[in-house]
């Protein structure tokens, strides 16, 4: 909600998201990825704008972590924080996406409620949900950052799928099991749907 008033948005004789587009020879979309600590956003989210960039496709990575060393950087992991990290995510990734541009999102995005506001802002045309399915187990044995032993132990409070929740995604555009399947499988998957949605014809 706005705070400020007597704002005047431009509307008009913007150059149009078509026109961009067109430059690009691509749909502006955005993939976001959902999913615990640990079960491969990043690693993925990496690896496929990589695999994006080679096949001449124009990309922006939008990483949790990232976010949260700048626009981001005042909020924590209580739920209203969460929920404000989604908007201002989101709002963000709305922009790129206007301007024809393939975003890459890696939230854990934790709750239907969070994702649904993300997709309310980005438009549901433009929002792509894609689950990085990974039971908690299985992350906290990878526990590539150490988080889930500390949370384990009591020394990180709100960790997600401990003490604050993670509601596996209903309708995901795509789910990934990246527990049972190699890295190279789970990129070759996503980009089997994505790409047909970001070519333009
Ligand atoms: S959220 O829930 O969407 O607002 O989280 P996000 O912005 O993606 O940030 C997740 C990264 O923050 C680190 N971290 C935690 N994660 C979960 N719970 C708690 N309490 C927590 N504290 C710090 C962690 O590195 C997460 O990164 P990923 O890439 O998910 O492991």
């Amino acid at each position: 909600m706005s705070e400020a008033t007597n704002i005047h948005p431009i509307f008009n004789s913007l150059l149009s998201r078509e026109k961009k587009e067109g430059q690009l020879k691509q749909n502006g979309v955005v993939l976001w990825m959902t999913g615990l600590s640990g079960s491969g956003k990043s690693t993925l989210a990496k690896a496929l704008e990589f695999a994006l960039h080679d096949l001449g496709y124009f990309t922006m990575l939008l990483d949790g972590d990232n976010l949260r060393t700048g626009v981001n950087s005042n909020l924590g992991f209580s739920e209203e924080d969460r929920m404000e990290n989604i908007r201002r995510s989101a709002e963000v990734s709305k922009l790129f996406a206007s301007a024809g541009i393939i975003t890459i999102c890696s939230l854990i995005s934790p709750t239907e409620e969070i994702r649904a506001v993300a997709k309310e802002i980005i438009g549901e045309e433009d929002f792509k949900q894609v689950h990085i399915d990974c039971p908690f187990e299985v992350c906290a044995e990878r526990d590539v950052k150490g988080l889930y032993k500390k949370a384990l132990a009591g020394e990180i409070k709100n960790f997600t799928g401990l003490d604050s929740p993670f509601d596996i995604p209903k309708n995901p555009f795509v789910s990934i099991p990246t527990h049972k399947q190699s890295l190279e499988d789970s990129l070759k998957q996503l980009i089997e749907a994505v790409v047909p949605i970001i070519k333009l014809d």
